[in-house]
């Protein structure tokens, strides 16, 4: 751990020490998924993307390989300067695709990722203008909706707005409504939105895709334990822990679990210690499965208009196009 902070890293270390200490001692217990992403995290997630099991990269990639021209058409309909602003943007392995047409099109546009990740947005900034030359990129570190004040309060364009590998997933539907709302609110009338979901199908594929056979995911979940130990000095034993995934095929929830294996206590310097009972979890995540008549409700019930639906070959996954009204 660094010795010296800026004032910014030390208020999230604060934030991060409050939030981790607020799921450990709640009845369940939880931590919050956008702690996953440190340096491991993003190394494990990438791999991840490339497991066999994990469908939802290649079925996105699909879309964004094959239809890049068709999305950027309906972003340019206007004709108008925007900022392109998306959030989560990881390594932008696929929005490059659609960052390259609009590039291609000779469009007036500024790239504006966000992520929490300080990695991401460090290598962002560094490769994309190697690999689009002339793009006009400033990322923003930080929480979604904080950045995205940023970000709007940059210029006076219109706005789009990617939100893609469903991340709208890791939220209860009740919490991705919120959520889009609020984004509404953000959001002026004419701005576009275009999000990913991941939709509802086989079961058993859904829980391949959060238990695969490598143990990656496995790796993935725990390494946010590794991450308190790291980051907080706590005593976590790793391999007391173990991953647990599940489906439910009718509310289409598939949550992802860390099982302590037996009574345990856990220690983090200066706070009171943490006891776990044998088969306690410790609930990690959850990864939100639609309908197609859930995606249009929603839409519709978070003051959006929906414009049109991009599917990949399978129709696993659909990026929505969806317009402020
Ligand atoms: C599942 S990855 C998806 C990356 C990319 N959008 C894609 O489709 O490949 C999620 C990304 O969102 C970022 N993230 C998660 N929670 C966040 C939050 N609350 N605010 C900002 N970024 C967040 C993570 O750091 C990570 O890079």
């Amino acid at each position: 751990m660094d010795t010296i902070k800026s004032e910014e890293q030390v208020i999230t270390m604060t934030q991060f020490r409050k939030d981790i200490l607020t799921g450990l001692q709640a009845s369940p217990k939880f931590l919050q998924a956008k702690y996953f992403y440190d340096h491991q995290g993003d190394l494990l997630f990438q791999q991840i993307m490339k497991m066999d099991e994990y469908y939802l990269t290649d079925a996105e990639m699909g879309i964004f390989l094959n239809q890049s021209g068709d999305i950027a058409a309906m972003i340019s309909a206007e004709n108008t300067p925007f900022d392109l602003i998306e959030l989560g943007a990881g390594d932008a392995t696929k929005s490059i695709h659609l960052l390259q047409e609009l590039r291609e099109r000779e469009l007036e546009f500024s790239y504006l990722p966000i992520d929490i990740s300080a990695n991401v947005i460090r290598h962002l900034e560094e490769v994309l203008p190697l690999q689009l030359p002339g793009l006009a990129i400033k990322g923003l570190n930080g929480d979604y909706f904080k950045m995205l004040d940023k970000g709007i309060a940059l210029s006076n364009r219109r706005k789009v707005v990617l939100f893609m590998g469903a991340n709208i997933g890791n939220m209860h539907m009740e919490e991705a409504m919120a959520f889009c709302r609020s984004l509404k609110e953000h959001l002026s009338t004419g701005d576009m939105l275009v999000i990913g979901f991941d939709l509802k199908k086989d079961p058993k594929q859904i829980l391949a895709a959060y238990n695969d056979a490598q143990g990656i995911t496995a790796a993935f979940n725990l390494n946010l334990l590794s991450r308190i130990n790291r980051e907080l000095g706590a005593d976590f034993d790793l391999k007391s822990f173990e991953h647990y995934a599940c489906y439910d095929p009718e509310s289409g929830a598939c949550k992802s679990f860390l099982i302590s294996e037996k009574e345990q206590v856990v220690h983090i310097p200066g706070e009171s210690a943490i006891s776990f009972g044998a088969y306690e979890p410790v609930y990690m995540e959850i990864s939100q499965k639609y309908s197609l008549k859930e995606i249009e409700a929603m839409a519709r019930a978070t003051g959006f208009l929906s414009k049109h639906l991009f599917f990949d070959e399978h129709k696993y996954f659909v990026d929505a196009v969806w317009i402020v009204d």
